[in-house]
């Protein structure tokens, strides 16, 4: 069985790998991106020239913040599955430009529960997030923890987003599933983000700025373990917990359709390894700089996943050694260096 799906944020990091493997299986995708400029939008359509021309890919350049155009593309092209990818990413953006979060993560997250509410959506799949875990420090995170400490606003609008998707899923029997992915990387990765930066710095004998003076561990979740533990859940509809208890109410499933999976290595890196990793890849040594922690940052990230397991028989495991490896060499081939 082939479905129809409508992807938010396609010619993302995440968004185009996804969008690539529903591709290759025979479905069909309406791709949906405002191309901006948080980071160099090159890459965005250097991403999405990959599939643009496919005879089963539509995409569509609007904001999800433009209710008039997303209320058209539900009602033109009448998705049964949508994957919610589309937003401002980014802890550190957060505290410089807070409105945008505000803009595409909330706002725009509204605009999609309706378009899923009023043509009769079979399942809303969307990206949440590791830093909701916020000032808990209890490792692993788990999602039977409360998350109601966010340390930033980036954290806060992802967590609105699993208690938008509650509402709908108890008022319209929507199934809605969030999925806390902890940092993710590889190939076509974002530019923003660690890797990215440490690799570019490296290459071109810059010093690199290594925050919490290099103290964090991390969870690094390699791109194909995601997109794998998203395929396995989009392909299941979200559904209530006949078990849930509400004098004692377990914050991470409901007798709503409504369910959340951390995605994530299992596997914690400290962040001084894994920069080993990449001098190893890189066949160079970094130039270290110690920095303090970062507002708004986790210093550590640690991922129970054992619901994902339970339930889908997987679970993400690639090494960091081999995920930097892959990464390296798309970057060279890439930026021809
Ligand atoms: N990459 C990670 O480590 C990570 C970790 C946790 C959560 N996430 C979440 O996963 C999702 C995908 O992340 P990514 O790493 O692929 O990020 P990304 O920035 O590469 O992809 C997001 C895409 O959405 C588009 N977009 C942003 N706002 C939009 C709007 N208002 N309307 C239409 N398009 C818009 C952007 O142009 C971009 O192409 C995001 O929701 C992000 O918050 C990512």
């Amino acid at each position: 069985m082939t479905l129809k799906l409508l992807v938010t944020g396609a010619a993302g990091f995440i968004g185009s790998m996804l969008t690539l493997r529903l591709l290759e299986r025979g479905d069909t995708v309406i791709g949906i991106d405002n191309h901006n400029d948080y980071y160099d939008p090159a890459i965005k359509e250097a991403r999405l020239a990959r599939y643009a021309d496919h005879p089963n890919y539509t995409h569509l350049r609007i904001d999800l913040a433009d209710r008039k155009a997303i209320e058209e593309c539900f009602a033109t092209h009448r998705p049964q599955r949508v994957v919610n990818l589309a937003a401002q990413a980014g802890v550190r953006y957060s505290i410089e430009n807070p409105l945008a979060y505000i803009n595409s993560n909330i706002v725009g997250f509204a605009h999609i529960l309706e378009g899923c509410r009023h043509n009769g959506v079979e399942h809303l799949v969307y990206a949440s997030s590791s830093s909701v875990y916020g000032a808990n420090t209890t490792m692993p995170f788990s999602i039977h923890q409360n998350v109601d400490h966010p340390l930033s606003l980036y954290a806060a609008s992802k967590k609105s987003n699993e208690l938008m998707s509650h509402t709908y899923s108890h008022l319209y029997d929507l199934p809605t599933t969030g999925l806390r992915f902890f940092t993710v990387y590889g190939p076509w990765g974002r530019p923003d983000m660690a890797l990215f930066k440490f690799t570019k710095a490296i290459l071109a004998g810059e010093p690199i700025d290594v925050f919490n003076y290099g103290q964090h561990r991390r969870d690094f979740t390699y791109i194909d373990d995601i997109i794998e533990g998203m395929i396995r859940t989009l392909d299941r509809p979200a559904s209530t917990n006949p078990n849930w208890n509400s004098d004692q109410p377990d914050p991470g499933t409901s007798k709503a359709p409504w369910r959340i999976y951390n995605i994530g290595n299992n596997q914690p890196v400290e962040l001084m390894d894994y920069i080993s990793s990449l001098e190893k890849a890189l066949d160079k040594k970094a130039d270290i700089n110690l920095c303090p922690l970062q507002p708004g940052d986790l210093p550590n990230t640690y991922a129970n996943v054992d619901d994902l397991v339970e339930q889908f028989d997987y679970q993400p495991a690639t090494p960091v050694e081999e995920g930097i490896a892959r990464f390296i060499d798309w970057y060279r081939e890439y930026f021809q260096t």
